[in-house]
């Protein structure tokens, strides 16, 4: 194992982390944020389930013990890159109710209302995962369905040990005053608050999750649940009806596919804006000569910029739900043509200038949720999914004991109102029923040369895709390792607010004056991403995977 954070940042102290390690292994990996998920998918591929059947069971398994983003109430993105078959992707994004309309948040005077699209049962789109999981089952599983939900439903119904993590969190939540649901999630069966280390039992997940397993996609959007489900918003004025559950379905979409030098890089399109807006970004830099930008030097931190910049301006103007927009330009976006002509205007000694007349909102989610798959056959996974905000809406039927997303604070609340805080108003991503909310999450499957290179993802709005951009880019151009690739300094511009932000303490002050110098406006922050990934080496025949060290549960479990 290369040595990576602790060595080049060992005057850094990381308070709840340890240093990600590397772990390798022949056959398959699962990479997680939570180890007991990421071994629920292993135990699969294990007993013959391939990368399909272990990733179900990691999502499944991740809604039980990493119930801030893992989810059966939220909704996703899957991509699928087989080893000798074409790459697919399953859209499992929610979508906006049939009662919802683009003023669904105003008041009378079209303002926003206070917060709602973040903190309100309005805020609850129609949760999409269980049937995005059940439709990658459908055609490309193996194993009987309800196997694989089985270690889920083992966790939730037996229990496991409370964490110090979810301690906290289980501290944090019970003083919250969003819901009773949510301040008495994590208490036991005496009613008491779960301590750390005590098995934490979830009888009422493990009911709706059996019954998931004994009837499928229809478990869930038709029955007992799907009515409990509709009783919920009819108390609770949310919008949610039958109809909207039986209608749900998830999308199989082609991915977007890009190239990097010798890379092929499969990613997600829209309603995702994570595959466009980093082939963009890539293209970009691809024209860059490495020479010239040493890694983390203010000539890369420039350029990283200035693609970020271009890469976001086109999210915000043209990208929202291909069902609703057919005409979005995506092969304009992501051409070589565009890329270049691009690159010639770039100034490589200035910081140019985002235009905030006309579109950009640092504040979506950050708490969504990334996992890696590798089978022994090669067939690679890559999910990001999410509840939007932590615990998302922190809503939900203690008899169904799931949490309901927030994910209606992803559409543009104000049409028309575009403004240089990062509020965007363009009409690809208003509401409108039925559809899907745009998305940053950006799952992606590298291969070199017809050959497995790398799975990647992250959780943080909308600075996921900066930072699976970077991470990437760390393993194609620097040639580092997995661990050393997810551990490495990052940063992120979105174009609008017009503001770089650097991890504290990762950048050098000289670095950041020169920044400063070339124009850019220069904010420390904490931690940027919560990278999960896996890496295959066709020389020796093995993977490596590595968790982020910031996650404090999750980690690599491979065989
Ligand atoms: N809710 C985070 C995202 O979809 O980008």
């Amino acid at each position: 194992m290369k040595m990576i954070r602790y060595f080049l940042f060992p005057f850094l102290i990381f308070s709840s982390a340890t240093i990600c390690a590397q772990t390798y292994a022949r056959q398959g990996m699962v990479v997680s944020d939570n180890t007991l998920a990421s071994k629920a998918g292993v135990d699969i591929m294990k007993a013959g389930g391939n990368a399909i059947d272990a990733s179900i069971a990691t999502a499944f398994a991740l809604a039980v013990t990493h119930p801030a983003a893992g989810n059966i109430g939220g909704g996703g993105f899957m991509v699928y890159v087989p080893k000798n078959d074409t790459a697919t992707t399953i859209d499992f994004r929610e979508k906006a109710p049939l009662a919802a309309s683009s003023t669904l948040f105003l008041d009378k005077d079209g303002k926003l209302l206070a917060n709602k699209n973040h903190e309100s049962t309005l805020a609850i789109g129609v949760p999409g995962t269980v049937a995005g999981l059940y439709l990658a089952h459908q055609k490309y599983g193996s194993m009987p369905w309800r196997r694989v939900l089985q270690p889920a439903i083992d966790l939730a119904r037996e229990g496991f040990p409370l964490t110090w993590a979810l301690f906290k969190d289980s501290e944090r939540l019970r003083q919250s005053a969003a819901s009773d649901f949510i301040a008495s999630y994590f208490l036991n069966s005496s009613g008491k608050p779960t301590q750390f280390e005590e098995l934490w039992k979830q009888p009422a997940l493990a009911q709706t999750l059996e019954i998931i397993a004994q009837q499928g996609k229809d478990g869930f959007y038709k029955g007992v649940v799907a009515e409990k489900i509709v009783e919920f918003m009819q108390e609770n004025q949310g919008i949610i009806t039958k109809e909207d559950l039986i209608k749900y379905e998830a999308v199989e979409r082609l991915p977007i596919v890009t190239t990097f030098k010798d890379y092929t890089i499969y990613s997600m399109p829209p309603p995702s804006s994570g595959g466009v807006t980093m082939a963009a970004m890539l293209n970009l830099f691809e024209l860059v000569d490495v020479n010239d930008v040493p890694f983390n030097s203010a000539a890369y931190v420039h350029m990283l910029i200035e693609s970020m910049r271009r890469g976001f301006a086109d999210r915000a103007e043209f990208l929202g739900d291909p069902d609703f927009n057919p005409d979005m330009p995506v092969a304009r976006l992501i051409s070589k043509e565009r890329a270049a002509q691009r690159f010639a205007a770039i100034d490589i000694k200035k910081a140019s200038v985002s235009d905030s007349s006309a579109y950009g909102h640092p504040y979506d989610g950050k708490n969504t949720t990334h996992f890696s798959v590798v089978d022994p056959s090669g067939n690679a996974v890559s999910i990001t999914y999410t509840l939007e905000q932590s615990y998302g809406s922190k809503l939900g039927s203690k008899e169904l004991g799931f949490i309901f997303n927030n994910e209606m604070g992803d559409f543009n609340p104000v049409p028309g109102m575009t403004n240089s805080t990062g509020m965007i108003g363009s009409d690809p991503n208003t509401i409108a029923p039925e559809k899907r909310m745009l998305s940053s999450m950006n799952p992606v499957v590298i291969t070199k040369d017809d050959t497995l290179h790398m799975v990647m993802g992250s959780p943080g709005g909308r600075t996921i895709i900066n930072t699976v951009f970077q991470t990437v880019l760390n393993s194609m151009l620097y040639d580092m390792d997995v661990a050393e690739s997810i551990e490495a300094p990052k940063i992120h511009h979105q174009w609008l607010p017009d503001v770089t932000y650097y991890e504290k303490n990762k950048l050098s002050p000289d670095t950041i004056e020169k920044l400063k110098r070339m124009g850019h406006k220069m904010r420390p922050v904490g931690q940027l991403g919560r990278l999960m990934g896996i890496q295959y080496n066709p020389q020796n025949n093995i993977l490596s995977g590595a968790a982020d060290s910031s996650s404090p549960d999750g980690g690599a479990v491979g065989f």
